[in-house]
């Protein structure tokens, strides 16, 4: 059985003191949780929400990490610096990483295996854009996309670590892919990494999907067999969005 995930990704929004507030509001909501929970917060907030959180359900996690061990690479973060702060999860990938910090596959394979070697888990975000979909790209583009990602870890590697499933076109525009799409793709996401790495493997392996995931259409994708969380934008930055998400079982259908 794979446990559920449900990470929040704050992106670049709050400021270390509305960080902690919103993690002292959001603690109380995780109590009785049945899935786990990340918060993936800006770096500067790592040393006001991690005391709030250090001895709760809820995991701290970053939203990128650098893939060198350190050096000259002038505002970047490695992955050593963040689990010493605490940091258990990082997304790695992100669509918007992707686009404006022009990250490559190549570079996302590097930094999760940066990630796994500071015993990091990587979330490693994959995803169509809208003109891939409709030129039928999307299975081609989100398994090899994840095959690039987890070249040359082993199976232990993968089984641990989390990809999520966001197409671009859902994040932050309030078009959620329907239950069916988000399952689908996912399932072609587990199959290609059970014939890569090995089928235990991707058993384990949790994938999340990602992209306007709201309270009001939780309950129908957390139905879905391959879906096993949710990575969270704009609904992770309220505490009634969060802990209805974080409670999905609690939502009448
Ligand atoms: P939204 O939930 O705001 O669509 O963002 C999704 C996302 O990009 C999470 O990483």
């Amino acid at each position: 059985m794979r446990k559920p995930v449900m990470a929040g990704n704050w992106k670049m929004n709050k400021t270390p003191r509305e960080a902690a507030a919103l993690a002292k509001e959001i603690l109380p909501l995780a109590e009785n949780a049945s899935c786990e929970i990340v918060l993936c917060v800006p770096t500067v907030n790592f040393h006001s929400v991690y005391p709030i959180i250090q001895n709760s359900k809820i995991h701290l996690g970053a939203q990128n990490v650098h893939y060198a061990q350190s050096g000259a690479f002038t505002g970047e973060v490695s992955a050593a610096m963040l689990a010493e702060c605490g940091v258990r999860y990082v997304i790695i990938g992100h669509s918007e990483r992707r686009n404006m910090a022009g990250e490559t596959d190549a570079v996302i394979n590097l930094k999760t295996k940066a990630a796994i070697e500071a015993g990091l888990i990587p979330i490693i975000c994959v995803g169509e854009t809208l003109d891939d979909r409709q030129a039928g790209y999307t299975n081609t583009l989100i398994a090899y996309q994840s095959v690039m990602a987890l070249t040359g870890l082993t199976e232990t590697d993968v089984a641990r670590l989390i990809i999520a499933y966001e197409p671009v076109w859902a994040i932050g525009t309030g078009v959620v892919a329907s239950d069916e799409q988000a399952n689908d793709a996912i399932g072609i996401i587990r199959s290609v990494v059970g014939k890569n790495f090995g089928w235990d493997a991707a058993g384990q392996m949790r994938i999340l999907y990602g992209g306007s995931m709201k309270p009001d259409n939780v309950s129908g994708l957390m139905r879905q067999p391959e879906i096993d969380g949710g990575l969270i934008g704009g609904a992770s930055l309220t505490a009634a969005d969060f802990s209805a998400l974080v409670h999905f079982g609690d939502i009448p259908s």
